[in-house]
């Protein structure tokens, strides 16, 4: 079982923990499978064109019990969910990629007065959200999307969203459409709001793993034995794709934890990326 090790401080004293200088990543090699027999005529990757239905494999195996709830968001982002006295109306909040709820149920039991749209593209996950014991209507409108492909605007209203969470989300998608999905969902947020990003980041452990069994997409883009797919994200890369989408960079920071498998004698390190987004 692996249990974090080391605590280390850094020049954010929020985020305990972890540190933002990490030490310099292990050396990744870059051999791509486009050409493989993962890839047809269009040139679109197998496991691209069936990603949801792996995902939804993944939600019909694993129902709400694979991710824990995520806590931590009230704890970093408090202040983009709670209201103040000088709000007039509640806040509106945009989960994509929501998958069993675990970052949604924590929020609302956090901030009654939230209201979250949600969505995902597998409907196994969509039915899980609405079959969650503190599920609400009136809190909660959660509904089927491709935010890749499917227009967001024609489930939630133009310029209306406070907030946009995305969680483990983005880095699901392969790059090529990462740009769609960012328009897609400037479209939604109000004038100064927010979207919130929280990411697996490159070097991680799990990274490492993927290029060793030769599971590479393309760069930093990897499939999963389960057939789910993933990006592992640079400062640079992730600030270029929200610039080019016309968003403001808030804050954007690497962070890392050392894990230590004491039976197996190993030491793996995790990395995430955090980064607030805001549209002009
Ligand atoms: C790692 S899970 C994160 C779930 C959730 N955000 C959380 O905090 O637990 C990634 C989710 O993104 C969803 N997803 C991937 N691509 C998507 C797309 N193009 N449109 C909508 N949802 C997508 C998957 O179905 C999956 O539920």
């Amino acid at each position: 079982m692996l249990s974090p090790s080391y605590f280390f401080t850094g020049s954010i004293p929020a985020v305990a923990g972890f540190r933002r200088n990490c030490p310099q990543i292990p050396t990744i090699r870059i051999v791509s499978l486009s050409s493989s027999k993962y890839v047809n005529d269009t040139n679109e990757h197998y496991f691209c064109r069936k990603s949801v239905n792996y995902w939804d494999k993944f939600y019909k195996r694993h129902k709400n019990k694979f991710f824990k709830n995520r806590h931590y968001l009230e704890k970093d982002w408090g202040n983009y969910f709670s209201v103040t006295d000088e709000d007039v109306n509640a806040k509106v909040l945009l989960e994509v990629g929501c998958g069993a709820g675990n970052s949604i149920f924590p929020l609302i039991a956090a901030y009654p007065k939230l209201f979250v749209h949600a969505c995902d593209f597998s409907p196994q996950a969509v039915t899980l959200v609405k079959s969650h014991s503190n599920f609400s209507e009136a809190q909660i409108n959660v509904f089927l999307c491709d935010v890749a492909n499917d227009d967001l605007t024609e489930k939630v209203l133009p310029s209306s969203v406070d907030v946009v969470t995305l969680i483990f989300m983005l880095s699901a998608v392969p790059p090529n459409k990462m740009l769609s999905v960012v328009q897609n969902l400037k479209e939604v947020l109000k004038p100064n709001g927010h979207i919130l990003l929280r990411d697996y980041a490159v070097g991680d452990s799990a990274q490492v793993k993927l290029e060793k069994k030769n599971q590479m997409i393309s760069d930093n883009f990897y499939f999963r034995g389960d057939g789910t797919c993933s990006f592992y994200f640079s400062e640079d890369f992730l600030s270029s794709l929200f610039i080019r989408a016309g968003f403001n960079i808030v804050d954007i920071n690497t962070y890392c934890r050392q894990m230590e498998n004491r039976f197996h004698n190993i030491s793996v390190q995790r990395r995430w990326i955090r980064a607030i987004f805001s549209k002009p």
